[in-house]
């Protein structure tokens, strides 16, 4: 990934970019020299998000932002719920406890200016955001990337079960088909805050 970016960049004639593959948490960023930092789906995975997120403060400028996109609750987010009501095949999915790494890790408003506050950021801003979220121009092609992104849940299943989920699962993805793709409906946080 590291190497299709790089070669990305150069073919965009993109000289003032670098990427790196490291642990957000310890990486030793050089100390107040960043403008922004940003992340897309990727902080509610931090095992320990106060060391992580004050990491980043110390990379940052004073003033200096950082920008995250987290999911809201699992229940407001229709692409999830739908894949899991289709591949879980009516067992019970244990839901990670809301203080661990998982995609819901920063799902709580309260949560995530706590966190930020004790990281050293200041004038947390959270704003809703719901929208389509494409999973493909068509269900063959939603399905292939759906399947095997939640492969793990139908692992457990006998060959029939298993089967029947699938088939559940590409009823769905055929009744989200529009003329824009397969789309399911999806809830995120815009969170905003700067370095104190
Ligand atoms: C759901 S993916 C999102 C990827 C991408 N940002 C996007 O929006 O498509 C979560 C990403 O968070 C990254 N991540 C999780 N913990 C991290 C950490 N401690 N330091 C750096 N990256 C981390 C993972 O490597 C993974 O790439």
């Amino acid at each position: 990934m590291l190497r299709l970016a790089r070669r990305r960049a150069a073919r965009e004639h993109v000289t003032n970019v670098t990427f790196e593959q490291a642990d957000a948490q310890i990486h030793p960023f050089p100390t107040a020299a960043f403008g922004v930092a940003v992340s897309r789906h990727g902080a509610m995975f931090f095992g320990d998000p106060v060391a992580a997120f004050t990491n980043l403060a110390r990379a940052l400028r004073p003033g200096g932002r950082i920008v995250l996109l987290t999911w809201q609750p699992f229940e407001r987010n229709e692409w999830l719920r739908a894949f899991f009501t289709c591949l879980a095949a009516g067992r019970e999915i244990p839901v990670p406890p809301s203080d661990a790494p998982s995609p819901f890790a920063l799902s709580d408003p309260t949560r995530i200016r706590s966190l930020l506050h004790a990281a050293g950021f200041s004038g947390v801003r959270v704003e809703g955001l719901a929208e389509p979220m494409y999973f493909g121009p068509d269900p063959d092609d939603a399905f292939r990337f759906v399947s095997a992104q939640h492969a793990g849940l139908v692992r457990g299943l006998d060959p029939a079960a298993q089967g029947r989920a699938l088939d559940d699962l590409r009823a769905d993805l055929a009744e989200h088909h529009t003329e824009r793709g397969v789309l399911y409906d999806s809830a995120a946080w815009l969170i905003q805050a700067h370095r104190d």
